[in-house]
């Protein structure tokens, strides 16, 4: 199977450097015209630069289209101009991949709100942006492809990560019910958990493992889940080549009568509410609380 853009125009987010340069490159080396979108800052989100127009001044040297957009994904104004200019200028919208992101880092404990704020404010808020910008295009001409950007950080949690991990996590359940909602549009939404040496993270892996972490080994997955044959409402871990897919599971639990539906009882029960023999993967909020009634007659 080989997978081409011809015909699709995709934003990318962030895409002056890092991850969302490489997915960029290689959708307009696969025929996709591109937006590349990135404020230029600093890791923070301090500062701004030209770096969306370097990424596309080396897409052109390739022979491809694509043009700069320097908007912030928290201005709902700027998002907005970034995507009547892809939709006027490029001719649509098919493919929008939710990447751009900053970090600011440090433990719960001597966090400022603020810092909170704002890695929830770029992630989270501005992956909204960007979507909602994009979804009645989407839904018009009945078809979409939607990356958000998580990490191991929402998924499993790290040490310094508070703002970034919540961000993270809210994006995943931003994903999954946009997946539901864009179904019978053809709207495909899926979310991936990139794992690469790049400005944000390389000071973080051993120098022997830099290369193998190469940002290039991430993009494969990003563009077969943009791609027209992309699964939808998947969760995918990408580096280094290895690509894994990360479930939210519900174990089958205890049943407990009215009468001894008790804290005690809970802890009694501990052990098996969290044992995982026969857990399920639910599709959608409403199929959790379907489990629920299935346990109550007696299944
Ligand atoms: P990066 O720092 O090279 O890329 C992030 C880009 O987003 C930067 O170019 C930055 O200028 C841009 N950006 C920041 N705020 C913006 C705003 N308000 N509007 C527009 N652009 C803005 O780092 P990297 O690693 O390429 O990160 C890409 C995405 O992958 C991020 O969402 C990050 O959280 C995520 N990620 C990366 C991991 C890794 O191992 N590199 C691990 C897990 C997640």
């Amino acid at each position: 199977m080989s997978i081409s853009f011809d015909g699709r125009v995709a934003i990318v987010t962030g895409a002056g450097g890092g991850l969302g340069r490489c997915y960029a490159l290689e959708l307009a080396r696969r025929g996709a015209k591109l937006v590349v979108n990135d404020l230029g800052g600093a890791t923070d989100g301090s500062g701004q630069s030209d770096a969306a127009a370097r990424v596309v001044d080396e897409i052109r040297a390739g022979g491809g289209t694509a043009i700069a957009s320097g908007a912030s994904v928290t201005d709902p104004g700027e998002v907005q101009a970034m995507v009547e200019e892809a939709a006027s200028a490029l001719g649509g919208v098919h493919i929008l991949i939710n990447n751009a992101g900053i970090l600011r880092d440090r433990s719960f404990a001597n966090m400022e709100i603020e810092d909170f704020r704002a890695v929830v404010d770029v992630h989270l808020v501005g992956s909204a942006n960007c979507t909602k910008a994009v979804w009645e295009i989407m839904r018009s001409q009945a078809y979409g492809r939607i990356l958000m950007t998580s990490s191991s950080t929402g998924l499993y949690g790290n040490f310094g990560q508070a703002n970034y991990g919540a961000a993270k996590m809210g994006l995943v359940g931003f994903a999954r019910t946009l997946a539901l909602e864009g179904a019978k549009y053809d709207i495909r939404v899926n979310t991936i958990a990139p794992n690469a040496a790049t400005r944000m993270t390389e000071s973080l892996f051993p120098p022997e493992l830099l290369g193998k972490f190469r940002p290039e080994l991430v993009a494969p997955a990003a563009l077969f889940l943009v791609s027209e044959a992309a699964p939808t409402n998947h969760v995918v871990g990408a580096g280094a080549g290895v690509i894994q897919a990360a479930f939210v599971t519900l174990t089958r639990g205890i049943a407990l009568a009215e009468d001894d539906c008790t804290p005690e009882a809970v802890a009694d029960g501990w052990d098996r509410i969290i044992d995982r023999d026969g857990e399920i993967v639910p599709k959608s909020g409403v199929e959790q609380t379907m489990s629920i009634l299935q346990r109550l007659q007696g299944n």
